[in-house]
């Protein structure tokens, strides 16, 4: 066998630890498949005496980082330290010391992908992220090589596993949100800092990744539009299913013309629809090829050995040479212009799920009818349920779904239904996705 390739691993926490499980424990199958052995040398972690579950030989473990980036018997850094700051600079650190990288740090990616791809092509090393996006599921591999004859015409992913476990639980056990997360939380699907996966940022960041890739765009992480399930009443998930829809985290991006048009938000899905199907902390993204039509991939996209499939991987194809040559070909994050730009949110066309909580009295529903069409706005469907005991002038919920219209046009019709006297609370809104 060929010599060995070092490996040293920045951060040992959830998928650290899954990481440096599966080199030790599964070595000679990893050896095999990548015609080397893989040997995890050194691992920098924050705190010497936490209880981790894998055990390390003491002299493998330090709290230096760099003394990790510089040792002379590593080739590969693996960087799964997550967040931002720190994480750039090791990373800059290890590829202008001649190592390639193997990173699960979408953040990184999303916000420093220019800066970071910039440094690894000068000195001519490999960045390699397929855990980045979606854990377990190979996506960016088969986005980026799979479907290589394709243009790539729209993705609509359920890419934050936390988000769709709280989901499930409302929907399906009616549970509450605040206990939901705290059990994804002990599932070790949720990142360090929980906010990211609820408001969208997380999957914002995979989002902006799958976008470079499959259309060349860099898209600045704070112009994606994002909302996240912070706010969702167990009302609305109620209605959605009463009308054959259930309600997704969805990131999309599709192609409009020569524009992108991109989002992550909470999305009405009918019932039918595979993604809809999507249970608990799994991903699962549909891409859709101008020569291959629809493709489906889903899996466990949060968690420890899910994530730590995809980081090893990424090892055996660098030490295969495999990554170090898709790397050089993708030339991403680099000035190559793809002659895609980025739609602006307000023409972004949807339909849309309206629930108003009103005034059951006469003219109400005529009034927002009359904001509705005077930003040319269709409605499809209307329900409003008989109040209990049939007062005039009690607060009743109203949900009007519309046919499909420019964001723009719908955000300025909501903004004169919310200042209508008979509107209780604001508007609460979603797109449908058809
Ligand atoms: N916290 C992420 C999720 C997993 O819940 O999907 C890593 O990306």
């Amino acid at each position: 066998m060929n010599d060995a390739m070092g490996i040293g691993l920045l951060g040992c926490g959830v998928v650290g630890s899954g990481v440096a499980r599966l080199l030790l424990e599964k070595s000679d199958r990893l050896a095999s498949r990548a015609g080397r052995p893989l040997v995890l040398r050194r691992v920098a972690v924050r705190d010497l005496h936490k209880e981790r579950p894998v055990e390390l030989p003491r002299s493998m473990v330090t709290i230096d980082p760099i003394a990790v980036i510089r040792d002379p018997d590593i080739q590969v850094v693996v960087e799964l330290i997550g967040g931002v700051t720190d994480a750039r600079q090791y990373v800059l650190e290890a590829l202008t010391a001649g190592k390639h990288v193997v990173t699960a740090n979408k953040a990184l990616l999303a916000q420093h992908g220019a800066e970071v791809f910039e440094c690894a092509r000068k000195h001519e090393r490999t960045v390699a992220f397929e855990a980045s996006v979606a854990g377990g599921v190979p996506i960016i591999a088969a986005v980026s090589q799979s479907l290589a004859a394709n243009q790539i015409t729209s993705i609509q992913g359920i890419l934050n596993g936390t988000s769709n476990f709280i989901l499930t639980a409302m929907a399906e056990q009616g549970q509450c949100y605040e206990d939901a997360l705290r059990e994804a939380q002990k599932l070790g699907y949720a990142e360090a800092d929980p906010t990211l996966d609820v408001d969208g940022g997380d999957a914002a960041h995979k989002l902006a990744i799958l976008a470079q890739i499959a259309f060349g765009i860099a898209v600045p992480f704070a112009a994606i539009t994002r909302r996240g399930i912070t706010d969702l009443h167990a009302m609305d998930l109620r209605f959605a299913d009463e009308l054959g829809y259930t309600i997704k985290l969805l990131a999309e991006a599709w192609l409009d013309g020569k524009q992108v048009a991109l989002h992550v938000e909470p999305v009405l899905l009918r019932k039918t629809d595979m993604l809809a199907q999507v249970r608990g902390a799994f991903n699962a993204i549909q891409v859709v090829g101008d020569v291959v039509g629809e493709t489906l991939y889903q899996g466990p996209g949060a968690g420890m050995m899910p994530t730590a499939s995809a980081v090893v991987a990424d090892l055996i194809d660098l030490a295969v040479g495999r990554a170090q040559r898709t790397f050089q070909s993708l030339k991403l994050w680099s000035a190559t212009n793809t002659g895609f730009t980025m739609q602006s949110p307000m023409e972004v066309r949807s339909r849309f799920y309206l629930r108003l909580l009103v005034e059951d009295r006469p003219g109400v529903l005529a009034d927002i009818c009359k904001a509705l069409a005077k930003e040319e706005i269709s409605i499809s469907s209307v329900i409003q349920h008989e109040a209990l005991d049939e007062q005039e002038g009690e607060v009743v919920p109203l949900v009007i779904m519309t046919h499909s219209a420019p964001t723009g046009n719908f955000l300025k019709a909501l903004r004169h239904i919310d200042a209508q006297k008979s509107i209780s609370a604001p508007a609460v809104y979603y797109a449908i996705a058809d």
